[in-house]
């Protein structure tokens, strides 16, 4: 059985792609990459179809990690049922998948991504969307360290 996690932001086109890309690129470094079945969804459809916002992809190439998902929203019909844990990227996330759980066992598959932080003493991984380079690099260090985080909490 593999080990399902689902990585969710607003658009799915910055955050939780490369969230996917590079916790996909851990368990693989790790040796493990077949015992995870890993994805990103958007609370918000509106860049449905889309790939990875070229500003992210340019970023994340850098440091290796290839951004290919696709964009899609956040089905609550199936990935609550799908998915072990399903990990939103700031408060907003949190909120509205909150707001889409349909009973008290979907939440208990909830969290939050900078909880499984081990550098860094943010609470949000901030959205990079109307911003500069800064905050698409800032993404990328928070997402390697929690990715850390969130693999040792699985073992
Ligand atoms: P993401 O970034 O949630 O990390 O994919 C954003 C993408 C699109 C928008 C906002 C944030 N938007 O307003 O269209």
């Amino acid at each position: 059985m593999k080990l399902k996690v689902l990585f969710v932001c607003l658009g799915n086109i910055c955050r939780s792609p490369s969230a996917e890309a590079v916790f996909k690129g851990y368990v693989k470094k790790k040796g493990v990459d077949k015992s995870f079945f890993i994805d990103s969804a958007g609370t918000y459809g509106y860049h449905e179809g889309e790939p990875a916002d070229r500003r992210m992809q340019r970023h994340a190439i850098k440091r290796g990690y290839n951004l290919t998902s696709i964009s899609r929203p956040f089905n609550p019909n199936t990935d609550w049922d799908e998915f072990d844990y399903i990990i939103g990227m700031d408060d907003s996330n949190m909120r509205n998948l909150a707001d889409m759980a349909r009973n008290k066992d979907d939440l208990k598959k909830l969290y939050m991504m900078t909880d499984f932080s081990k550098n860094y003493n943010h609470t949000e991984v901030p959205d990079p969307y109307y911003g500069g380079d800064q905050g698409f690099e800032l993404v990328l260090d928070l997402l390697e360290d929690a990715s850390e985080g969130l693999y040792n909490q699985i073992q």
